[in-house]
């Protein structure tokens, strides 16, 4: 191809050519993801790892990251799929034992216990496997780059040079990688954007709920999120997440409610938890617990100018149970029917769900994919919703009790003078709240018919 640019088809120096390709005629092939078989994780990886694709798995020590990683390699071994694991923390014999206790069937899965970068590029090299695991990332180094392992200029170069081998032979590479408390890769930034995905590994190390989520995926979304449970023998991908996240709930408590929310493409019915109450030292406190607290401003706004209700002067926390986060704005209505229910201590009946997002205005608005929540809620046995006017129809089994504003939603659910009353109550400045609790409840013209 001549043009007045010169010869376009000539090579570079690196041997690639330069000649652009029409789009529709370029090969997809290559970026085909093959299952690892753990459900979870391919759900969250959009159907599995792709070859030459670099994945940085990082997590808090203790959550499950090399638990997850063996667990992944066995199954992959069990579809005649080799691997190499780089055991870099820990002996060839303590990968053992953990591969003992799942149970796992792990022949074509070969470990290497090194430290040493340049003998996994050769131990890769000559193994030649579909998928390679380095655990950790941090703890390699490169005796090249002359600092430490785990600093940032040893795990950039590190990742660097895997990234490009993992390129040149198209092998699948996943790099473990620690973070920080506060969430970030520990070791540079710069590791998140050399490589192709990057998977997070949540959840508290005192509760056996692990979620998988993706900040960057160049193969598929960002939205799926996979949920484990962690058991006496290994990670168990969670089915039906609904019923295990329902399965405490506490019943006629005032401050809980029901919310169906969608993570990426499946619905999961959660509870929020509200907590109400004169604070604890001068300043009022307000905590959210997997709900941005920016949100919950927002909506503390909405309550106490659309609803009259004064809360300024309270402590406010907010919780998601099991630890899940929920950025979704159809959460708003759950979120504020709960505060609603925890100072005026009338529970929420146990069989509602409430989906809604609220507007400063205080009017509720349609979310996404309310019949598909609407359907999971009525699966898992609920029989009423409180919904947006402009809601689609659900269920037969669901009755909706549809409101136009928070207002309208507040007094279907909690009597038509809770809101108006509690104004009163909590108008005597900070400390009366829950001492009013009684006064109110008596003040409330007709809550007996929707709550339990
Ligand atoms: P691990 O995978 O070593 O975590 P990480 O690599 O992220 O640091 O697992 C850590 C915890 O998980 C450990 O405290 C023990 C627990 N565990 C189980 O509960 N069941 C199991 O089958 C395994 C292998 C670990
Ligand atoms: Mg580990």
């Amino acid at each position: 191809v001549a043009s007045r640019f010169g010869d376009l088809s000539r090579s570079v120096g690196s041997g690639v050519s330069v000649t652009p390709l029409p789009l529709g005629s370029i090969s997809t092939d290559s970026a085909a993801a093959v299952a690892t078989g753990i459900d979870e994780l391919d759900r969250v990886l959009g159907g599995g790892l792709v070859a030459g694709s670099v994945t940085v798995l990082g997590g808090e020590p203790g959550v499950g990251k090399s638990t997850l990683v063996l667990q992944a390699l066995a199954s992959a071994a069990a579809q005649q799929r080799t691997s190499l694991l780089i055991a870099a923390e820990e002996s060839g014999e303590q990968v053992r034992r953990r591969a003992e206790r799942l149970g796992a069937a792990v022949d074509g899965c070969y470990v290497l216990a090194t430290t040493d970068l340049d003998a996994v590029i050769s131990a890769a090299g000559q193994l030649e496997p579909s998928i390679l695991v380095v655990d950790s990332i941090q703890a390699v180094s490169d005796v090249a780059c002359g600092s430490q392992a785990g600093s940032p200029s040893q795990v950039r170069e590190c990742a660097g040079r895997l990234v490009r081998y993992a390129k040149s032979l198209g092998v699948a590479t996943l790099l473990v990688g620690h973070v920080t408390k506060d969430g970030a890769l520990a070791g540079p930034r710069t590791l998140e954007h050399l490589v192709d995905t990057v998977l997070s590994f949540d959840g508290d190390r005192h509760q056996s709920l692990r979620m998988l989520s993706a900040s960057k995926h160049r193969y598929g979304a960002t939205g799926e999120l996979g949920l484990f449970e962690m058991t006496e023998s290994g990670l168990r991908g969670l089915a039906d997440p609904s019923a295990v996240l329902l399965g405490d709930r506490s019943r006629g408590v005032p401050g809980s409610i029901a919310v169906p929310v969608i993570e990426g493409r499946r619905p999961i019915i959660i509870e929020v938890q509200g907590l109400v109450g004169p604070p604890a030292s001068g300043v009022p406190r307000r905590v959210a617990q997997g709900v941005v607290g920016g949100r919950l401003a927002l909506l503390l706004a909405v309550l106490e100018r659309r609803c009259n209700l004064a809360l300024a002067n309270s402590d406010v926390f907010v919780s998601i149970v099991g630890g899940l986060r929920v950025n979704e704005p159809a959460a708003d209505l759950g979120i504020a029917l709960a505060l609603v229910s925890a100072v005026t201590g009338i529970p929420v009946g146990e069989d509602i769900v409430a989906c809604g997002e609220i507007g400063l205005a205080g009017e509720l608005r349609q979310v996404q994919a309310t019949e598909r929540r609407l359907s999971e809620a009525a699966r898992l046995g609920f029989r009423r919703a409180v919904v947006p006017k402009s809601a689609p129809e659900g269920p037969i089994e669901l009755e909706l009790l549809r409101a136009g504003t928070l207002l309208d939603a507040v007094q279907l659910l909690f009597g038509a003078d809770a809101a108006g009353r509690s104004r009163h109550r909590t108008g005597s400045g900070g400390g009366s709240e829950l001492s009013g609790d009684r006064d109110l409840r008596t003040l409330v013209k007709n809550p007996a018919s929707l709550v339990s």
